[in-house]
């Protein structure tokens, strides 16, 4: 069953996105909380057949890597797929992982695969983070947006420094809505009268999003696969967290996998004619959204950073905020009053007149 499911070039993506977040995250996490913990509700069989690696092996080398550098930190993973055989596959996986690795991380890290339905056992897997020194990571990856309910991403924004990344699958939206009653749009977009009159999916995400916003308070950034073959949306990848450091770190890593301020892809063979990845609703120009923020005044960089990157409107990472300062600068659109008359974090810049 799911163990013969091929993972796309555009679920590779994903996988690269998951994996270049979980370093940073883990690291972070592991040197401020005694316990982390990494929830994969929906988690596959961690190899696929024709060899891919899937998100659990992803999870656990990173916490492998991390442990390494903080040992005294405990790392929980948690992993559950709804089918018998692949846990069994995962299981499999896993110990090949851990024998690999050949140190005493196996005797270390503590490893649940749970064979359930996650949104039946939801409550006793947040249970397995009881722990009040905590932080947790929600990977949330189903093939289908009818399987996590949105009270589910609700509850798990409740827990301490929780986490959460989570695969919309706009193509399954696409393909059933006309089959969805109201009690389904209850249940997925958390609200029964949300798509009123409403069938465009473009439009479904964005107030999906702005109910998450509105329900959760957590920071949102919202990144669009969409195959430029046809045009049509495959699925919308969201992250929810409450810290500026975990949508300043995202946005370094969707940058890092970025050709243009708009546009990601981790390989240019996708990047042609397969698959764009993009922040929508965020194409606002930098100049003018520092005119607005600096307005006559004069400010520090590192305030304009943190309020540009700790902001879920705007795309740019803290490396995008200075670099485009810098190209004001030379462009002469701003210019520095004290100190040396470089871009750094303690610099204060204005606005010139002429701009
Ligand atoms: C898209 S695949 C997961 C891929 C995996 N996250 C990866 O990146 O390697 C979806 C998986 O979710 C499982 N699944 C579907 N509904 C589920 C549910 N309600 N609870 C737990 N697992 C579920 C399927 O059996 C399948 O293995």
């Amino acid at each position: 069953m799911a163990k013969s499911w091929h993972p796309k070039e555009h679920s590779v993506i994903k996988e690269t996105i998951l994996e270049k977040y979980l370093r940073p995250w883990f690291m972070k996490t592991s040197s401020g909380f005694r316990h982390v913990f990494y929830f994969d509700t929906c988690s596959g069989p961690g190899v696929f057949k024709n060899g891919v690696i899937g998100s659990p092996i992803i999870a656990l080398r990173k916490a492998h890597e991390i442990w390494k550098v903080h040992p005294k930190t405990k790392y929980h993973l948690v992993f559950c797929d709804i089918d018998s055989e692949t846990i069994k596959t995962l299981e499999t996986a896993i110990d090949e992982l851990l024998c690999e690795f050949n140190d005493s991380f196996s005797d270390e890290v503590v490893i649940k695969c749970l064979n359930c339905d996650f949104v039946d056992d939801f409550q006793k897997i947040l249970g397995h983070a009881s722990s009040r020194s905590s932080a947790s990571f929600f990977f949330i990856d189903p093939y289908s947006a009818r399987t996590v309910p949105f009270i589910t991403l609700v509850e798990a924004t409740k827990k301490n420094s929780s986490e959460i990344l989570f695969n919309f699958m706009l193509s399954d939206v696409n393909r059933n809505l006309r089959f969805w009653t109201s009690s389904d749009v209850q249940r997925i977009m958390g609200d029964e009268r949300a798509l009123d009159g409403i069938e465009d999916i473009e439009e479904i995400s964005k107030i999906f999003s702005s109910n998450l916003k509105k329900q959760t308070g957590s920071l949102i950034t919202r990144y669009s696969m969409v195959s430029s073959k046809k045009k049509s949306p495959l699925y919308d990848l969201f992250h929810l967290t409450k810290h500026c450091d975990g949508i300043s770190i995202m946005k370094e890593v969707m940058s890092s996998l970025s050709k243009t301020p708009h546009y990601f892809s981790n390989d240019d063979r996708y990047s042609k004619d397969q698959l764009t990845i993009f922040m929508p609703g965020s194409n606002y120009s930098f100049a003018e959204v520092l005119r607005q923020l600096v307005d006559r005044q004069e400010m520090k960089v590192e305030e304009i950073c943190d309020f540009i990157v700790c902001s879920d409107k705007f795309q740019w990472s803290k490396k995008d905020v200075r670099a485009h300062l810098k190209e004001l600068l030379d462009n002469g659109q701003i210019e520095v009053t004290s100190g040396s008359k470089t871009i750094n974090k303690n610099s204060i810049v204005r606005i010139t007149e002429e701009t």
